[in-house]
């Protein structure tokens, strides 16, 4: 018995230390082995001679056994079938390589990573805010308390009926969130979608793009409201693009202004996006109001701030020259493999 255990642990290490190559070993293998007169037959015909109380412990290492040397076998019958269907069993190393398939960005992502990007160099950082909002921080935190008719500018997706949620109709809501939880000196950039009930056509949908700027410090001005914006204007378009503000009115500044700069497609000629007029609007702004800052808990004595907030998809169209709102979701490759750009 001991002697048979010893002669099957040789068998095993033989069995494992083989390498099949071609199809003459495999057939020398399979009929020394698995042979009507190989190994694991005469093994088997052993179990005789076994006494009766060890047959059921060596019948397990027997079985064992035939297992190790029938897999063997089938593993080399598959990848050998497998090297035959690829036609030989060497790769061939001089065929050309298969072009990988590289995805670009969105338009949308890489204007909004540049704007990022530009305000990041005069220190602002990214906050970002849930796009289910709740009346308080869309609306009423903002200076828009229920009632007021400022609401009706935005039409808003309401959840489940229930007035108190919402889908966020501006990123402003990310400002009060912002707030709530920081203390001057606050300086931030909040990129994101934001949602409205519109009736989608070319130049209307029912989601789109904005980014939100907020900076409350000590001594803040329009003045320095002015020079960030026109900074950045000019890094995202060029030196040469001008800018014009005009009075305007937001619930949550004082005063509110909204911001024109050149047109890009027509530059400043007349063209049917600037309906001829050589500006076009890119952004709402203003001086954060004091019950803003009341609201928070933030000394309006002390701190003064200014907000500004701008459609990402316009600022794409100024760029890109895309006229329709419609195709930034459309998912067609044949537009979107157009726009290359590192970030
Ligand atoms: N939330 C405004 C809108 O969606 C844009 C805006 C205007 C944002 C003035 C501001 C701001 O932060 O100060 O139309």
């Amino acid at each position: 018995m001991e002697q048979l255990l010893q002669q099957i642990a040789q068998y095993r290490q033989e069995i494992e230390s083989t390498v099949a190559n071609g199809a003459e070993s495999m057939e020398a293998y399979r009929i020394r082995f698995l042979g009507t007169k190989g190994i694991v037959k005469s093994l088997f015909s052993e179990m005789r001679h076994v006494p009766a109380d060890l047959k059921k412990e060596f019948g397990q290492v027997l079985n064992e056994f035939k297992q190790l040397a029938e897999t063997k076998y089938e593993n080399w019958k598959q990848t050998a079938a497998l090297s035959e269907e690829s036609g030989s069993e060497k790769p061939d190393w001089t065929l050309p390589g298969q072009p990988v398939a590289v995805g670009t960005r969105h338009p949308i992502s890489l204007v909004k990573n540049q704007i990022v990007h530009i305000f990041g160099r005069l220190g602002f950082s990214v906050a970002e805010g849930p796009e289910i909002e709740d009346d308080w921080h869309n609306f009423t935190a903002l200076n828009l308390p229920e009632n007021h008719p400022a609401r009706d500018m935005q039409d808003t997706f309401y959840i489940h009926q229930n007035p108190d949620w919402l889908l966020r109709t501006h990123t402003s809501s990310v400002q009060a969130r912002v707030m709530e939880t920081q203390k001057p000196p606050i300086r931030i950039i909040c990129p994101g979608r934001v949602y409205r009930n519109e009736t989608i056509s070319a130049r209307a949908h029912c989601f789109f793009h904005q980014t939100e700027g907020l900076y409350v410090d000590e001594n803040v001005s329009f003045a320095d409201l002015k020079q960030t914006l026109y900074f950045f204007v000019q890094e995202m378009f060029g030196q040469e693009v001008k800018i014009r503000f005009r009075p305007s009115y937001f619930p949550f500044t004082e005063p509110s202004a909204e911001m024109d700069i050149t047109c890009r497609i027509c530059n400043g000629t007349g063209c049917n996006v600037c309906k001829h007029t050589g500006w076009v609007e890119i952004l709402g702004s203003g001086m954060v109001h004091p019950n803003m800052l009341e609201n928070f808990g933030i000394d309006s004595n002390k701190y003064t701030g200014f907000a500004f907030g701008m459609g990402v998809e316009r600022i794409c169209q100024l760029k890109y020259r895309i006229n329709d709102l419609r195709l930034y979701s459309q998912n067609d490759v044949r537009f979107l493999k157009q726009f290359t750009g590192a970030r």
